[in-house]
């Protein structure tokens, strides 16, 4: 089993992580679908949940994806064996995604997700964005807080460029990054963000790495990848799981997913090789 290990720090995880998102945001499945989905892929052998306070419908909802895994975990039995990485720092009011980097803001969310979670310590805490608003030191500042008060484990940053990666490190320990990051947008490959990432061991977390919740369906139709897909006899969306889990041994692609055919073909995309020189096709795509 392919596996990846967060920042440096011994623990290891399955390749493939789920992106739980889909599952609490508008046009979200049922709870029995939801639970279906958390189910096959604890099933698959996942052990990775991507999470955030705001992954739900409005400010009035505010932790509905984490009390959902939370349950879900606890009726499957296996609350202590899997990671759910959650987020601060964001707000909905109205269902409007609204940057907060407040450090009373991440304080009071970070106490709010521990509640969710049901947990004394989160593992893994990331900063959701940087608010502009705001003095990033500031936020760094509260979050390194709650680690020295033992709510938070490991800390990520997420919506973060090369340079404020590197300002945070001159500032605290950072164990992972999260960006958007797909064949359709290789930004972090020509920044030298994964670079980076690798030689600091560092986990580099795509998100929407199929193309995103609309996009993936034009990523599927994509001719290159449905020519990969033929070859391979697997789905366009695995392939381009595959090319991200080719591109180093730090990488573990948080693949979304509301469907549990969605998440079981996701987590097989660690069973895929493809040859060099598909991987060299798929590396000239452009971006869109
Ligand atoms: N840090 C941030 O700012 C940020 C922003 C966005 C997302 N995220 C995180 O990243 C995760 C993934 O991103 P995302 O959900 O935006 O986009 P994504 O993973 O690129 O795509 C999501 C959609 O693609 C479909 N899909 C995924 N794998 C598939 C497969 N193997 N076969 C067929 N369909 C497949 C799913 O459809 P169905 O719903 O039909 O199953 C899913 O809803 C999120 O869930 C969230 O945890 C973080």
């Amino acid at each position: 089993m392919q596996q990846r290990e967060l920042g440096s720090t011994g623990l290891m995880f399955k390749a493939i992580g789920l992106g739980a998102m889909p599952l609490s945001i508008g046009g979200r499945p049922d709870a029995a679908q939801a639970f279906a989905v958390i189910e096959a892929f604890i099933a698959g052998g996942g052990d990775f949940i991507d999470t955030a306070n705001v992954y739900c419908l409005d400010d009035d909802d505010i932790g509905h994806n984490e009390r959902l895994i939370r349950q879900a975990l606890d009726q499957l039995g296996v609350t202590d064996r899997v990671l759910v990485a959650t987020k601060g720092g964001l707000r909905r009011p109205g269902g409007a995604w609204v940057v907060d980097g407040d450090p009373d803001w991440l304080r009071l969310s970070c106490e709010r997700s521990l509640q969710a979670l049901q947990a004394d310590c989160i593992g893994l805490y990331q900063l959701h964005a940087i608010d502009p608003k705001v003095d990033f030191r500031r936020s760094l500042e509260a979050l390194v807080k709650l680690k020295e008060d033992g709510k938070i484990r490991h800390l990520g940053l997420s919506n973060v460029s090369p340079a404020q990666l590197e300002q945070a490190l001159d500032f605290t320990l950072i164990a992972s990054v999260q960006n958007h990051c797909n064949l359709f947008d290789k930004r972090d490959f020509q920044n030298g963000m994964i670079d980076f990432c690798r030689a600091r061991h560092i986990t580099y977390i795509p998100y929407s790495p199929v193309g995103g919740h609309h996009g993936h369906v034009r990523l599927a139709r994509e001719p290159s990848l449905q020519r990969l897909a033929d070859q391979y006899q697997a789905s366009p969306h695995r392939i381009a799981l595959a090319w991200l889990l080719h591109k180093g041994r730090h990488i573990l692609p948080i693949p979304g997913a509301s469907k549990v055919a969605s998440i079981r073909d996701s987590l097989r995309a660690t069973e895929l090789r493809l040859s060099a020189e598909d991987i060299a096709a798929l590396d000239r795509l452009p971006d869109r």
